[in-house]
């Protein structure tokens, strides 16, 4: 992605993708919702707060992802979120509602303690989790910086998120199976 195209070609057609940002991928979205507990894709500013048995709706208005969509300081919903919502809001609660007890990390922790102890599926899981939530993210990121970065103001994204806050896994701190990384390892999620 970074080096496909240089930043003037990018600019040329960047217009083209409005009103549309890359939060409003349903496929992303479900996969996230299949790997691992809501909790660990609430926004991370909310997580100690949220209340765990408050209603998916609840959840859903919390997921990190909304901040994407949302105005940092007011709070209120982009025509891209909005749009979102009212294609996939029915889908994604249904969605969640089912991998609530299947998804990928319940089923982990479903299988007999010596199973869960087994070196190569810890290494699977914690290789998907890395790939997913470190490597992917910041390819992507620094792609971004290429095309939107600049010497002194950057350019805005299509989805007008803070983009380097949002996208950074420093702050986001996305992490499917946080019981498979030792502490000092979750201390520097994003930076190894
Ligand atoms: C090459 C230039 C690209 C730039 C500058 C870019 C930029 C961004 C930015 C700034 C966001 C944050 C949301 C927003 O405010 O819009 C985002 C989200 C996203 N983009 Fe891209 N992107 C690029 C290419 C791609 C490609 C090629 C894909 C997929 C094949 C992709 C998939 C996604 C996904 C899935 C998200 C949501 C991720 C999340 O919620 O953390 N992007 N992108």
């Amino acid at each position: 992605m970074a080096e496909g195209m240089e930043k003037e070609q990018y600019l040329k057609f960047r217009n083209t993708l409005t009103p549309a940002s890359g939060f409003q991928s349903a496929q992303y979205r479900k996969i996230e919702f299949a790997s691992t507990d809501l909790i660990n894709l609430i926004d991370a500013r909310y997580r100690d707060s949220i209340d765990q048995n408050s209603s998916f709706k609840n959840a859903y208005n919390h997921l990190y992802w909304q901040a994407a969509g949302k105005n940092y300081t007011t709070g209120q919903k982009s025509t891209l979120l909005n749009l979102f919502e009212k294609k996939y809001l029915g889908e994604f609660i249904d969605f969640m509602e089912d991998y609530n007890d299947i998804n990928l990390s319940r089923k982990f922790k479903e299988l007999p303690k010596d199973v869960q102890q087994n070196p190569s599926l810890i290494k699977a899981m914690r290789h998907y989790d890395y790939t997913v939530n470190v490597k992917w993210v910041m390819a992507h990121y620094n792609a971004a910086g290429k095309y939107l970065g600049g010497k002194e103001k950057d350019l805005e994204a299509t989805g007008g998120s803070s983009w380097r806050k949002y996208m950074h896994p420093k702050y986001q701190r996305r992490i499917f199976y946080p019981y498979l990384w030792s502490e000092e390892e979750l201390k520097n999620w994003g930076t190894f």
